[in-house]
């Protein structure tokens, strides 16, 4: 057994828009726990091949991209959101955008690439406990996870989240195109044959629909401390 195998691991997945950002890292923070979020690892691939301007569909060249890309998560010194470092780029901002999730899940569909990302996550298992956000947290990454939580939410109120939260950040979108945009990312990632969107047999679900955010902080923390 590794040594990291004793570190207890939260496992947090669900579809987008279900909160699971927001709340991983509010759990974390409660539980003094390290936070992984996966998703921010396809969408820097993603982003870094589009820099490239490489062709999502090539496998070869995607792989490669997930082999080569460095990306390094950096705390902001005044304590807001943690930086995402691109090949030495800031990229925070580029990841957020709904263009960056679609080229995510576009790549996450290449089983090469997940591959290449297996040793980065599991890197974050570290004393004293992890919270992983993602879609395979419980499934594939961290099966032998001692907790795991699938929050999800219905499609509208998914896509009026994700609305408020783009808007804030001064993003030009509308919620018509923005469910429309999720509804096809969430079915793509639902029906791929590897590591596709699903609970884990061993999950805890929470539908958050109509639920304030520490209302779900408050359960998905029961499941480690109940
Ligand atoms: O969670 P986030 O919206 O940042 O994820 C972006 C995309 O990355 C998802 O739509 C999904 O296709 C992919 N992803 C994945 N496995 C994960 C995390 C994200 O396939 N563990």
């Amino acid at each position: 057994m590794s040594p990291s195998a004793s570190v207890p691991v939260l496992t947090i997945d669900g579809p987008s828009g279900s909160g699971k950002g927001t709340i991983s890292r509010r759990v974390a923070e409660k539980l003094g726990w390290r936070l992984l979020d996966s998703g921010a690892l396809y969408r820097a691939v993603g982003y870094a091949a589009g820099a490239e301007g490489l062709d999502l569909s090539d496998v070869d060249a995607m792989t490669r991209c997930a082999q080569t890309t460095k990306i390094r998560f950096q705390a902001a010194p005044d304590g807001s959101d943690t930086r995402v470092l691109v090949n030495g780029h800031d990229a925070t901002e580029e990841l957020r955008t709904e263009t960056a999730g679609a080229a995510a899940s576009a790549i996450a569909s290449i089983p090469s690439v997940r591959q290449a990302l297996v040793d980065m996550q599991l890197a974050f298992r570290k004393a004293p406990g992890l919270v992983a956000d993602g879609r395979d947290m419980g499934t594939v990454i961290f099966p032998d996870a001692a907790y795991k939580v699938f929050l999800t939410a219905s499609a509208v109120e998914r896509a009026k989240r994700r609305y408020k939260q783009l808007k804030e950040k001064g993003l030009s979108v509308t919620l018509a195109t923005l469910q429309r945009e999720i509804e096809a990312r969430d079915a793509r990632d639902a029906s791929r044959t590897v590591a596709p969107l699903k609970p884990a047999a061993d999950a805890v679900f929470i539908d958050t629909t109509g639920m304030g955010i520490e209302d779900v902080v408050a359960k998905v923390l029961a499941v480690v401390q109940p």
